[in-house]
């Protein structure tokens, strides 16, 4: 291979300084093209066991000192067996694909390494993290508006908990919470996240209350203000309502507009979690979707999901400037030294060091601008709509639900649903989920790769009705107690 700038011979007990230069870049892009290499037959990488990776793969750390290309070669054989997410055939999970100027754009994060916390470190960085959130903020309708980064969806759940607590609990930040039983609602199809934030953020899992949804999915209103009195009339605290824009199962979207009147009649945070459907404001056609979330005290929106940004980039939106800040603030003065707080960053994020998750977002957004996602999200809908049609149209097959947005979920007939996707991965066709829909187990499909077509979808419904012809029969039903989805 090519120079490598070595300080010190390998056997030296200092670390090697190693610096990027052509070879280590050149050896990158084998890496990334052998990675990227996927076989037709076998389009998500062969299915291995733990045992088979372990006794293969150099994967445990020995504490010893390996040459360059001995590293190379286990990334080599690393990646080789990494399933990979950008195949046409990977619908596993609510992301999928590669945007080629996001990836590049969080390379050069990584290349940058950049820490977010100040103006003073990260310079144009902060600069351009907050042209992210204020474009963000201003297509869910908040002006100005307000954010910050996170980690994912779950922790932008989990920092609207903190700030609903607080801000329902005047002097908690400093003091602590006092005994009150603290109560939060969310439909019976929201994201597990946010019973697993109450659960860290001292509310407690056992005080989300699930507000049962219709067939389609969506939070009923009536239901959800029922329960608020009732539980005001023992005493209990409600302090913030979860609205789902995009549940993790279905796609479906809670009546927002409804909701928030709720909200301010009780006088509750309204959240909506819109980590998955928050794209559909990026859609002329769609956005309607949401209507009402403008009203909403924060909004959690992942852009590594239907926006196409490499794991993670996602942010927590709020209508009020100031608010992350007035709870996630902590002085530390050899820390911000320099600038004003607006240029700080760290002053409102959850983490101190922090990834640079805005620049990939940024790029991607400079090069398809609002009418390139805008027909990005088109097309996903279109592949959506073709599925459901393609199951409506074949007697073998049940769809379970009109799909809302770009989640489709269906039966094939008296075929198990949970086998039907666990041979789907087995055979190396495609990684596909199953979710519960109406107390049944279906196949969902989700759209987020922007590199599938109809032919991909014809390919797997084939597959998926091969497969379910080889299976015994067997009933999808699911016990009720195992009924909601999160
Ligand atoms: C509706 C919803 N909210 C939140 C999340 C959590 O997002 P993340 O995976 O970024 O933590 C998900 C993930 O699928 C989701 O579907």
């Amino acid at each position: 291979m090519g120079r490598i700038h070595q300080g010190r011979s390998h056997d030296d007990s200092k670390a090697h300084a190693l610096s990027i230069d052509e070879s280590v870049v050149q050896k990158t892009l084998e890496l990334v093209r052998a990675h990227s290499r996927l076989d037709e037959e076998t389009p998500v990488r062969p299915h291995r066991s733990p045992e088979s990776l372990r006794e293969t793969l150099s994967i445990e750390l020995d504490g010893e000192a390996h040459p360059f290309d001995d590293v190379t070669d286990a990334l080599a054989g690393l990646l080789s067996a990494t399933p990979s997410t950008t195949s046409q055939q990977f619908f596993n999970q609510l992301f999928a694909g590669r945007d080629t100027v996001a990836t590049m754009g969080d390379v050069l994060a990584v290349i940058a390494n950049t820490p977010m916390y100040t103006f003073k470190a990260g310079g144009p960085q902060v600069l351009l993290e907050r042209a992210c959130i204020n474009r963000m903020a201003a297509k869910v309708g908040f002006d100005p508006g307000d954010g910050i980064f996170t980690p994912g969806g779950s922790l932008s759940n989990m920092a609207a908990l903190i700030i609903a607590r607080n801000e329902a609990l005047e002097g908690s930040r400093e003091s602590g919470l006092p005994g009150a039983r603290l109560i939060v609602y969310t439909s019976e199809e929201c994201h597990y996240s946010v019973r697993k934030g109450a659960g860290m953020v001292g509310i407690g899992r056992g005080n989300v209350r699930f507000v049962p949804a219709d067939e389609h999915g969506r939070m009923d209103p009536n239901a959800l203000r029922s329960m608020m009195l009732e539980d005001r009339d023992s005493g209990a605290v409600p302090i913030m309502i979860n609205a789902t824009s995009g549940t993790t199962v279905q796609g479906a979207f809670d009546p927002i507009d409804q909701i928030a009147d709720i909200a301010s009649e009780q006088g509750v945070w309204l959240h909506v979690d819109a980590a998955w459907g928050g794209a559909v404001l990026l859609c002329e056609s769609k956005r309607r979707l949401m209507d009402g979330v403008d009203r909403a005290d924060s909004v959690t929106w992942d852009a590594h999901k239907l926006m196409g940004a490499p794991l993670t980039s996602a942010v927590l939106l709020t209508r009020e400037v100031g608010v992350c800040k007035k709870h996630f603030d902590e002085a530390a003065s050899y820390l911000y030294q320099e600038d004003d707080d607006e240029l700080n960053p760290g002053r409102s994020s959850l983490q101190c060091g922090r990834r640079n998750d805005a620049l990939k977002l940024w790029a991607a957004w400079k090069y398809r601008g609002d009418a390139g996602y805008d027909a990005m999200i088109r097309q996903f809908y279109a592949l959506a709509e073709y599925t459901a049609d393609r199951v409506r149209e074949d007697p073998g097959m049940t769809l379970s639900h009109d799909p809302q947005y770009v989640n489709v979920c269906f039966e094939v007939n008296a075929k198990s649903s949970e086998r039907i996707c666990y041979e789907l991965g087995r055979r190396q066709k495609a990684k596909v989920g199953y979710g519960i829909v109406n107390g049944r187990k279906t196949i969902r499909m989700v759209y987020a790769n922007n590199e599938v077509t109809t032919d991909h979808v014809d390919r797997l419904l084939d597959d998926i009705l091969a497969i379910a012809a080889e299976l015994p029969d067997e009933d999808n039903a699911i016990e009720p107690a195992l009924a909601c989805s999160c």
